[in-house]
């Protein structure tokens, strides 16, 4: 019997994205005669029934296009908004899955759809996942599609304003995405010779970083680039951070937990406008004029790189191979060349941060460029 299966792309859009709809749509209908059809707006679609089919001429001239032909959304099954208030859809959307006589549903996402997906998969649907996302962040695959576009975008901007920093004597703080991963800003920065990067995973002390800009003012360079991610943190900020998570661990009631997770969330939005901030403390410390760029949604936006095109065909064609085997309650990994399906209880609710030790880093200090600590 020929096998039915639904698709969804959820959270941020991700170029590649209409890359892996075309390679999981193709391979399952033209190498495994499955029918597939498409859900608008991610888990909402779901929830609200709306579809499309995705047929040969659907996934036709999709493959170089940014953004997602399904659209996408940042709902979550169980807390979903409907009529100003947050229900929980889930069993509605186990009555759509089966009303579309579906086989296994794949869920294009991040770290939070891998939990939304993982939480669908504990409710009994046969479910695949795909990881995607700009911040490279999502645990157990070598990397994201998205990832590779959006990095080749940060670095030409760190290019472009090397030329201007470079003719004013400014130091130019470059603002990247990346949530509270520093993959896009350690990347582009590296790739794109800033002087300093910072990232959430090092704490960076502000006093140290205009210590370095000033040496290279000094030394004859009297402009720097700044790449910071937006999830930097200074020492301060990290450690009120620490200790507001010491406090939710140690907390007794549930009630008191919640109430420390809505300061964290609370906490990390406001450091979100911090990089405004930096550049003002680094155009005091220095007496160097300073502006700041940030990238923002340029980075999601746009033609995927070749290098996201060839994952998330990838990707897309081992999930059709592995819904033909049946596989499912797993996210399809990238490793080294190929493809491994990984269980999706290792993945929701963990997030890949960039390694103290990886080598990004050590080539970063060895030569020189400023961290942050
Ligand atoms: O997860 C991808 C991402 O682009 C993050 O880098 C960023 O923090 C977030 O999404 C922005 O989300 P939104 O587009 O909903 O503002």
């Amino acid at each position: 019997m020929a096998k039915h299966i639904g698709i969804l792309t959820a959270g941020g859009d991700s170029p590649g994205l209409n890359a892996a709809i075309r390679a999981v749509g193709k391979a399952a209908e033209r190498s495994f005669a499955m029918n597939v059809i498409g859900f608008r707006d991610g888990f909402r679609g779901l929830v609200e029934n709306r579809t499309v089919r995705l047929n040969g001429s659907a996934l036709s001239g999709i493959l170089t296009i940014g953004g997602t032909i399904l659209g996408t959304s940042r709902d979550k099954p169980h807390r979903m908004p409907m009529g100003g208030r947050e229900l929980d859809m889930t069993e509605v959307i186990i009555a759509n899955y089966h009303k579309h006589n579906l086989d296994a549903l794949v869920c294009l996402g991040g770290g939070g759809t891998m939990k939304n997906a993982y939480h669908l998969m504990q409710h009994g649907l046969n479910i695949i996942t795909l990881p995607k996302t700009i911040d490279n962040d999502v645990a157990m695959t070598d990397v994201t599609f998205g990832f590779d576009t959006a990095l080749g975008i940060a670095t030409e901007a760190v290019d472009r304003l090397h030329s201007t920093a470079h003719s004013h004597h400014r130091i130019i703080v470059l603002e990247v995405m990346g949530h509270n991963a520093g993959w896009l800003a350690l990347g582009a920065g590296l790739a794109g010779g800033a002087d300093v990067i910072l990232i959430p995973e090092i704490p960076y002390d502000v006093h140290s970083v205009a210590d370095a800009i000033l040496k290279r003012s000094q030394g004859g360079k009297g402009f720097s680039i700044v790449v910071v991610s937006e999830g930097a943190l200074s020492t301060e900020a990290a450690a009120h951070l620490a200790e507001l998570e010491a406090a939710r661990a140690a907390a007794e009631s549930k009630k008191e937990r919640k109430a420390i997770k809505a300061q964290i969330e609370a906490f990390r939005l406001e450091q979100l406008n911090n990089t405004m901030r930096l550049t003002r403390q680094l155009e005091e410390l220095t007496r160097l004029e300073s502006r700041l760029t940030i990238l923002g949604h340029l980075q999601r936006g746009g033609t995927p790189s070749a290098v996201d095109r060839l994952l998330a065909t990838r990707l897309g064609t081992a999930a059709a191979e592995l819904i033909e085997q049946e596989v499912y309650g797993v996210m399809v990994a990238a490793r080294g060349e190929g493809a491994e399906p990984v269980p999706l209880e290792q993945v929701a609710g963990k997030r890949r941060v960039v390694p103290l030790d990886h080598p990004w880093i050590r080539s970063a200090r060895l030569i020189g460029v400023n961290l942050g600590d």
